[in-house]
Formats: structure tokens, C-alpha cells, sequence
């Protein structure tokens, strides 16, 4: 039989049909899971960060039976399947409109006096579930042997995440906006330093 261009061709597309079909149907129903647990874990952050706003911490415990990982994904931005800031979309431009996103940009620039105001109730949800994730991350250490990983170090980083997030709650709550600014500036540290160190 002659190797004819076309039945090549014929036979290319059929195999990349089966190939596409195979390769992408799996991770969709994979997807599709991660996405659910990831609803989940964020309505229990969300919860948390709720009770701890009124000084109760017991909620943390149902959130250490999640990974680190997707509970570390309320990060996210909204849009990409984080919890996102303010109660809906829309209070924020969608390049702010994540816990992550927005800690970066209260840390660039002052809030307004105005802004302070309007924000004041978004920043302290969004504290007290920062406050949340570094709560049960405390007991997350992924256990090493390199001293630069030691748990020493882990509780560092995560001391400063909950203490600063307790300050960006109490600086919301005032409406100061140097205090807002440097709190989140001290909130990004520890979130780079703990990654450089642990994640990268
Ligand atoms: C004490 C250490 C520590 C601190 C503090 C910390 N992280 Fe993480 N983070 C990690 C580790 C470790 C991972 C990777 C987990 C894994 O892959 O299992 C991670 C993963 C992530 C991810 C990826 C989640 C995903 O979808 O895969 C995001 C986003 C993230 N962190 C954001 C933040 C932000 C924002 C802060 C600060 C407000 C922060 N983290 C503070 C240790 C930390």
C-alpha cells in the first residue's frame, strides 16, 4: 500500500482526537474535584475567620483536617478560585480582588481617608481570615531535616503572619491607613519569606 499524505493525515487527526479526548477528559473530572474541595475548605475559612472576628478559635481545628495546598488556594483571586475580597465581586477591580492581590496593594499606597472608611469591614473579614490560615498552618510544618526548615523557622513566619493580620484587623477598625499600609507590608514578608524558605 502507498503511503498516501492524506491517510496520514486522516490517521494524525484521529489519534490526536483520541490522544485530546483521553488526556483531557481525566484531569477535567480531576479539576472539577479540586475545585469542589477547594469551596469547601474556603467555606470553613471564611466560617473561621467569622468566629475568631468574635474571639472564639475553635473553628480552627475542623480546618486543620484539610493540605496546607488548597487551603492555601483562598489566596487566590476570585476569579481564579480564591475566596477573593468583600462579600461579593465587584466591591474591588478584579486585579484586586483576591486576599493575596489585595495585601499587595494596601501595602503599596495608602488608603484615602474615604477608602478607609468604605473598606474598613472588607479588611477586617479578609484579616480574620488571614488570621484563620495562619492559625492552622502553625500545625502544618512539613516535617525536614535542613536546619534552615526547621520548625523554629516555620512558627517564625507564621507568628508574624497572625500577628500582623491581628494588626491589619485593629488598623481597620480605627481607619488608619499607615497602620493599614504597614501591616500589610509585614503580612507580604511573611508570606515571601515562608515560601522562599519552604515552597520554592
Ligand atoms: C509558614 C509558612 C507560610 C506562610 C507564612 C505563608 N505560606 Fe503560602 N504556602 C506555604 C507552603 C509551604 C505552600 C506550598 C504548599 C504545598 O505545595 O503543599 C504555600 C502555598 C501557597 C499558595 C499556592 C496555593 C495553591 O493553590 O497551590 C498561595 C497562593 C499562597 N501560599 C499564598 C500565601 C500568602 C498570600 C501568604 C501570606 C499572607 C502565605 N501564603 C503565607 C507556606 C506559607
Amino acid at each position: 500500500m502507498r503511503f498516501s499524505p492524506r491517510w496520514l493525515l486522516t490517521g494524525l487527526t484521529g489519534s490526536a482526537f483520541l490522544l485530546s479526548f483521553g488526556i483531557q477528559w481525566v484531569p477535567q473530572a480531576q479539576a472539577q474535584d479540586k475545585k469542589e474541595i477547594a469551596k469547601k475548605i474556603q467555606a470553613t475559612v471564611i466560617a473561621t475567620g467569622e468566629s475568631l472576628a468574635s474571639g472564639d478559635a475553635s473553628k480552627v481545628k475542623e480546618l486543620e483536617k484539610y493540605d496546607l495546598d488548597p487551603i492555601m488556594h483562598s489566596f487566590k483571586p476570585r476569579a481564579r478560585g480564591g475566596i477573593g475580597f468583600g462579600p461579593m465581586a465587584g466591591l474591588v477591580p478584579p486585579n484586586e480582588d483576591g486576599l493575596e492581590s489585595k495585601l499587595i496593594s494596601l501595602a503599596k499606597k495608602p488608603l484615602s481617608p474615604a477608602d478607609a472608611a468604605k473598606f474598613e469591614s472588607a479588611i477586617s473579614v479578609a484579616a480574620h481570615q488571614i488570621l484563620a490560615i495562619g492559625l492552622v498552618s502553625d500545625t502544618k510544618w512539613p516535617e525536614n531535616k535542613d536546619k534552615s526548615k526547621s520548625k523554629e523557622k516555620w512558627s517564625e513566619f507564621n507568628t508574624i503572619m497572625k500577628d500582623s493580620a491581628k494588626d491589619l484587623a485593629a488598623a481597620a477598625k480605627s481607619k488608619n491607613s499607615a497602620k493599614i499600609k504597614s501591616s500589610a507590608s509585614s503580612l507580604n514578608r511573611s508570606c515571601n519569606e515562608c515560601h522562599t524558605a519552604f515552597r520554592d
